[in-house]
């Protein structure tokens, strides 16, 4: 795999869940893979969950790990050509990202929506030109419209826990103070298109997702007929993605909180997040801290679907 910023990338889902399955099972038995390979993993943006559990893929499969914040202590790059480079950006991103492709054999990148300009954004023009420019295999930590290792975790925690074999799975929206990229939600949607699973999106009017993402999805605005007999419940927010509103909050409607009464019309669904997440915000205590939230396991499967993804472009240096 010479690079993996989309589902395509890793084939079918069936062939995704048996990777990852190859790895749970053998965690450590691919180290002669990595011996004297260096990871770099490069973050535009803050992040828990994908700095470690990237980190912990690359250990895992025998290979040198290098993290580097670009904003903090890293100079502070230009990224658009043709600039006059007067202002407090030294360096160009298209002399530093064959430089950084000079000192690693495997990169990830992370680097959100700025959301101010739509077909910029979606333009993927950071991750595209890391691509293009580093000479290394390339795997997004999350683009400005995916977020692909999320959504892989997000499989295979579904697949683990689920009780039937085509369970209905509901991604709904929930408020959020801020504007937020649709990276999560887009990629959550197109992953679970190509499964056989029962997929329904809810949100409010005005923050419809890009056409290319719901797919042949079901789109309920009725949040509890989204609920009814759901097996798994996906929250996230997302900024709207519609023009005239394009990454703009247009809706904190509590009434899309996940709390107990909508819980109840479920099939006794399992709550799932990508973290981090607002307490009460976007999910009740009592509803994160019950016995159906797998949001910890749905975590930790964030090791397993990066080393998926690694040791793939491993095998194939
Ligand atoms: N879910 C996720 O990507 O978490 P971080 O932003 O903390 O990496």
């Amino acid at each position: 795999m010479k690079k993996f910023t989309c589902a395509d990338d890793i084939g079918s889902m069936a062939r995704a869940i048996e990777l990852a399955k190859e790895v749970k099972a053998n965690p450590y038995g691919d180290t002669a893979l990595g011996r004297n390979k260096t990871l770099m993993a490069i973050f535009f943006n803050s992040s828990l969950r994908t700095r470690l559990s990237t980190q912990k893929a690359g250990m895992n499969l025998g290979m040198n790990v290098i993290v580097l914040d670009i904003n903090q202590g890293a100079w502070k790059l230009e990224t658009e050509r043709g600039v006059i480079m007067d202002g407090d950006k030294p360096e160009h991103i298209l002399e530093a990202i064959p430089v950084m492709g000079a000192y690693c054999d495997v990169i990830g990148v992370r680097a959100f929506a700025e959301l101010k300009d739509k077909s910029q954004d979606y333009k993927e023009v950071i991750l595209n030109q890391f691509i293009e420019l580093s000479g290394r295999p390339v795997f997004s930590m999350e683009g400005a419209t995916r977020h692909p290792l999320q959504s892989y975790a997000d499989l295979v925690t579904i697949e683990e826990f689920k009780r039937t074999e085509r369970p209905k799975v509901v991604l709904t929206w929930a408020p959020h103070p801020n504007p937020l990229p649709q990276a999560v939600a887009n990629s959550f949607a197109e992953w679970m298109n190509r499964t056989d699973y029962e997929f329904v999106i809810t949100h409010p009017h005005g923050y419809e997702l890009a056409p290319e993402f719901v797919g042949g999805a079901r789109v309920e605005y009725d949040v509890d007929k989204a609920y009814e007999g759901a097996d798994f419940v996906y929250a996230k927010n997302w900024s709207a993605f519609a023009d005239p509103n394009y990454g703009k909050v247009i809706n904190k409607d509590r009434a899309w909180l996940v709390d107990e009464r909508k819980m109840a019309l479920t099939n006794n669904a399992r709550f799932m997040h990508c973290l981090p997440v607002r307490r009460n915000m976007i999910v009740t205590d009592a509803v994160i801290e019950s016995p159906e939230s797998i949001v910890i396991p749905q975590a930790a499967n964030r090791t397993v679907s990066a080393q998926a993804v690694i040791r793939e472009m491993l095998r194939e240096l």
